[in-house]
């Protein structure tokens, strides 16, 4: 994120996905520029904080599984699951996102890739065993419910969903990675977007906040039963900064937070 023009307002699901698409297609050479060595080309990390799924093991088993990744970037955790042994399908609204992971597929390992709405997934009923994402897709809807509803219904019973997104409590502050990123700002009640946009008032970037009880609620809603919410703390010796995050905040307050939740039902 870029402060410029910066506000808090409401904005309309057509313009939220035409400034998301238009946002990550040109800033996806740079985000890969800028992160490509930290995400790695078959290494799924959750998050700034380094967390990989190989040592925290939040989707269960995964050889074997179908699994779907949501807004996948590069899809560097796709291609790690893949390695795994997980039969994995990744997917997300940017075409230019999508070029580096064709890219990556092309150098490394392939995995099939879709290019698609996560409020609209194009994939039937119960077509998969597991799905999860690192900070895509759902921070940048005007309706993270819907994405809630739609990974609920391309579960199997028994299924599992983990995402991560910024922790609710980071919006109280400014993105800022320094000392001035300490000080509470904003209410953590104002769920109005932080939206970025040019001269002729168009949004650039869109992203959401919800509040804790937001969250668990939508996924509960939804039909999921919560089994954990994981604050991976910042570790001794991450000297990694990656936008707000830095070891300054990491080491005071959580950054990320991940969900884990569960479609009831059997279980394999
Ligand atoms: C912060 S990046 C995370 C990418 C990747 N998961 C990673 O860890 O590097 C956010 C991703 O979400 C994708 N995205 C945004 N809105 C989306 C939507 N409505 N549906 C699917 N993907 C979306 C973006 O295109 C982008 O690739």
């Amino acid at each position: 994120m870029i402060e410029g023009h910066v506000t808090r307002r409401a904005i309309g699901t057509t313009a939220n996905r035409r400034a998301s698409r238009s946002w990550w297609d040109s800033d996806a050479d740079a985000y890969q520029k800028e992160h490509g060595d930290f995400l790695g080309e078959v290494e799924f990390r959750w998050c700034p904080e380094g967390l990989t799924e190989a040592e925290a093991g939040l989707l269960g088993p995964v050889a074997g599984r179908r699994v779907l990744e949501v807004g996948c970037g590069a899809a560097a955790a796709a291609r790690w699951l893949a390695s795994q042994g997980a039969a994995v399908v990744a997917m997300d609204l940017s075409a230019g996102m999508l070029r580096h992971a064709r890219r990556s597929n092309s150098q490394t390992l392939a995995v099939p890739l879709v290019q698609a709405d996560a409020m609209a997934l194009p994939f039937p009923a119960h077509a998969f065993d597991i799905a999860c994402t690192a900070f895509g897709a759902v921070p940048f809807v005007d309706d993270s419910e819907q994405v809630m509803r739609e990974v609920y219904r391309v579960l199997r019973p028994g299924g599992r969903w983990v995402f991560a997104v910024t922790h609710p409590m980071r919006w109280i502050f400014r993105d800022d990675p320094g000392e001035d990123g300490l000080v509470a700002e904003y209410p953590y009640f104002d769920r109005r977007p932080y939206v970025e946009f040019d001269g002729d008032g168009t949004a650039t970037y869109v992203e959401h906040h919800r509040t804790l009880g937001d969250r668990i609620r939508e996924l509960v809603r939804s039909g999921f039963v919560l089994r954990d919410l994981v604050e991976p703390e910042w570790r001794d010796g991450h000297e990694g900064v990656w936008g707000q995050w830095s070891p300054l905040r990491g080491r005071i307050f959580p950054g990320t937070a991940i969900f884990i939740a569960d479609k009831p039902g059997y279980k394999a």
